[in-house]
C-alpha cells in the first residue's frame, strides 16, 4: 500500500505515473493520439481515443512501476482544460469530437456577444473573457449542431465534462460526474464568488442545468474507480486542471508565488491567496483548488501557443527532426538577426485576446537563415511569458523575485536563459520536471492523508538549475519594443 497513480491528461499525449509515498517516481507510461483539423481554426480530439489512451498508460505505468492496482493509496488527474466533451450518460458514448481549448469556431459567438455588452459582467462572474478558449461556447455550439442533442440535454439524457469529468465518468464505471472548482472555473459558467455554477451564465448560454457535473473539492476522496476498469476500487482523491496541478507541484503555496509551464502553451499563474483578485490587465481569475484549508485562487496568463511553436518548426517546415533540436539550431547564432516570429496560430490570448490575429514571421533579409528563424521562435515563446508578467506587475502583483518553470520545453536550457535574459529576473528549474504529475499525486495523497498538509511537500521541491539574466538592460527594452510593434501587426489579421 502507500502508491499513488497519477494520470496526466494533456492536448497532445496521455501520461500515466506512479509515484511513493516519498514522492518519488517509480513508473511512467505516455501514449500520444491524434489531432483533428477538420476547418481552419478548428482543432478536435476523439474522446474515446483519449480514454483509451489514458487507461492503456495506467496499466502501462503499473507494469513499469511493478505496482499492483490495489496497492495503489489514490489517484489523482490533472488534465487539459476547457476541452469539451458532451456524452450520453446510457452507456457513456460521445456524442461528437470533443472541442479543443485551442479550436477558435466560437469567435463569431463571442463577439456578437461583446457586442450584447456582456463581457465585463461575465468578467466580474467569472473572472474570465468572452473567448473562444473557455467551454461555454463550446458546449453551446455542440447543443446548436448536433441533431436533437438540446432535446436530449432537457430531458437529462446527456452529461457535459471537462476531460477530468469525461474520466472519471469512465473509471467509475458511469457513477461519478463530477469536476473540480478550477475546472469548472475555465468554462465560463462558473461564478467564482457564489463559488457554484452560475443560472445567469446557464441562461444566457442556453445550457440545461441537468447537464453539469457536481463541483467537488479538489483535494478529497470523492469516490473510487470501478474494479472492472483498473482491477480495483482506488480511491479518486485528487482532481485539477494540468495548470493548477503544476502550480500545486511546483510549491506555489504562498501568495505571490508563480510558475511558468512550456507545454503545448505556456501558462503562467500565481497564486493570490484565499480571495479572487480581479485583473484590469486582461489576465484571469481562476480557482487554483479547493480542500481542508479552503479555496485558493490564482492570476492567469494563457499564451496559446508555447512548445508548438517548436512542434510546427519540427512539423510543417521541417526545420528541426527531433523537438530538441531546436536548442543547437538557435544556438548557431548569436541573435535573431532581427526576425522576430509572432506564433498567434490560434489567435492571441493573454493579454491581448484577439481570436483574428494570425502567425508572423518579420524582419527577414537576405541574410535571414534556419538558426534565425529558431532562435526568433524562442525568444517569442519567451517574449509572450514577459507580456504576461508584465500585465501582472501593472495589476498591481509585487515583482516576481524568480519564477518556477516546468514543461517539456522548460528542459531547453537556451530557452531558459533567454527566458532569464528576457524577464530580468532567475529562472528555477527543478529537478522534478514532471511537475503536473506531481501536483496531481500530492493533491491525491493529501486528500487520502499520506502527508499532513502542504508544508510537508514544500520541503520535498528542490531546485536544479537557475538561470540568472545577465543581458543588458537596453538590449532588453530594444528586443522587447520590436516584439510589442510585430505583435500589433498580427492582431485583427483573420477578419
Ligand atoms: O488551458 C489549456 C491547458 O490546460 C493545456 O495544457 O499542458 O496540454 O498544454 P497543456
Amino acid at each position: 500500500m502507500g502508491y499513488l497513480l497519477a494520470l496526466d491528461q494533456g492536448t497532445t499525449s496521455s501520461r500515466a505515473m506512479v509515484f511513493d509515498a516519498d514522492g518519488c517516481l517509480r513508473g511512467a507510461a505516455q501514449l500520444g493520439f491524434a489531432q483533428h483539423y477538420p476547418q481552419p481554426g478548428w482543432v478536435e480530439h476523439d474522446a474515446h481515443e483519449i480514454l483509451r489512451t489514458q487507461l492503456d498508460c495506467v496499466r502501462m505505468a503499473l507494469v513499469d512501476a511493478g505496482v499492483r492496482a490495489d496497492e495503489l493509496a489514490a489517484l489523482g488527474i490533472a488534465n487539459q482544460r476547457e476541452t469539451t466533451v458532451l456524452w450520453e450518460r446510457a452507456g457513456g458514448r460521445a456524442l461528437a469530437p470533443a472541442i479543443v481549448w485551442q479550436d477558435r469556431r466560437t469567435a463569431a459567438v463571442c463577439d456578437r456577444l461583446r457586442a450584447q455588452g456582456w463581457a465585463d459582467d461575465l468578467r466580474e462572474r467569472t473572472g474570465l473573457e468572452l473567448d473562444p478558449y473557455f467551454s461555454a461556447t463550446k458546449l453551446a455550439w455542440l447543443l446548436d449542431h448536433l441533431p436533437g442533442a438540446r432535446d436530449r440535454a432537457e430531458r437529462g439524457e446527456l452529461a457535459f465534462g471537462t476531460i477530468d469529468s469525461w474520466l472519471v465518468w469512465h473509471l467509475s464505471g458511469g457513477r461519478l460526474h463530477v469536476t473540480d472548482p478550477g475546472n469548472a472555473s475555465r468554462t465560463l459558467l462558473y461564478n467564482l464568488h457564489t463559488r457554484d455554477w452560475d443560472p445567469l451564465l446557464l441562461e444566457r448560454f442556453r445550457i440545461p442545468p441537468r447537464l453539469l457535473p457536481a463541483v467537488v473539492d479538489s483535494i478529497g476522496v470523492c469516490g473510487e474507480t470501478d474494479p472492472g476498469v483498473l482491477g480495483a476500487a482506488v480511491p479518486i482523491a485528487g482532481l485539477a486542471g494540468d495548470q493548477q496541478a503544476a502550480t500545486f507541484g511546483q510549491a506555489c503555496f504562498a501568495p505571490g508565488m508563480a510558475k511558468n509551464t512550456y507545454g503545448t502553451g505556456c501558462f503562467l499563474l500565481m497564486n493570490t491567496g484565499g480571495a479572487p483578485v480581479a485583473s484590469r490587465n486582461r489576465l484571469l481569475t481562476t480557482v487554483a483548488w479547493s480542500g481542508p484549508g479552503g479555496t485558493r485562487y490564482a492570476l492567469e496568463g494563457s499564451v496559446f501557443m508555447g512548445g508548438a511553436t517548436v512542434q510546427w518548426l519540427r512539423d510543417a517546415l521541417g526545420l528541426i527532426k527531433r523537438a530538441a533540436d531546436i536548442e543547437a539550431l538557435a544556438a548557431s547564432v548569436a541573435d535573431s538577426g532581427g526576425v522576430v516570429m509572432v506564433p498567434a496560430f490560434t489567435g492571441l490570448g493573454a493579454p491581448h485576446w484577439d481570436a483574428y490575429a494570425r502567425g508572423a514571421l518579420l524582419g527577414l533579409t537576405r541574410g535571414t537563415g534556419a538558426g534565425h528563424i529558431a532562435r526568433a521562435a524562442l525568444e517569442a515563446i519567451a517574449l509572450q511569458t514577459v507580456d504576461l508578467v508584465e500585465a501582472m506587475k501593472r495589476d498591481g502583483a509585487a515583482p516576481l523575485s524568480e519564477l518556477r518553470v516546468d514543461g517539456g520545453a522548460a528542459a531547453n536550457d537556451l530557452l531558459m536563459q533567454i527566458q532569464a535574459d528576457l524577464l530580468g529576473v532567475p529562472v528555477l528549474r527543478p529537478r522534478m520536471l514532471e511537475t503536473t504529475a506531481l501536483g496531481a499525486t500530492f493533491l491525491a495523497g493529501l486528500g487520502v492523508g499520506i502527508w499532513p498538509g502542504p508544508d510537508a511537500l514544500a520541503a520535498q521541491w528542490q531546485v536544479d538549475r537557475v538561470f540568472s539574466p545577465s543581458l543588458p538592460a537596453d538590449v532588453r527594452e530594444a528586443v522587447c519594443a520590436r516584439w510589442q510593434r510585430a505583435i500589433e501587426r498580427t492582431k485583427g489579421w483573420e477578419s
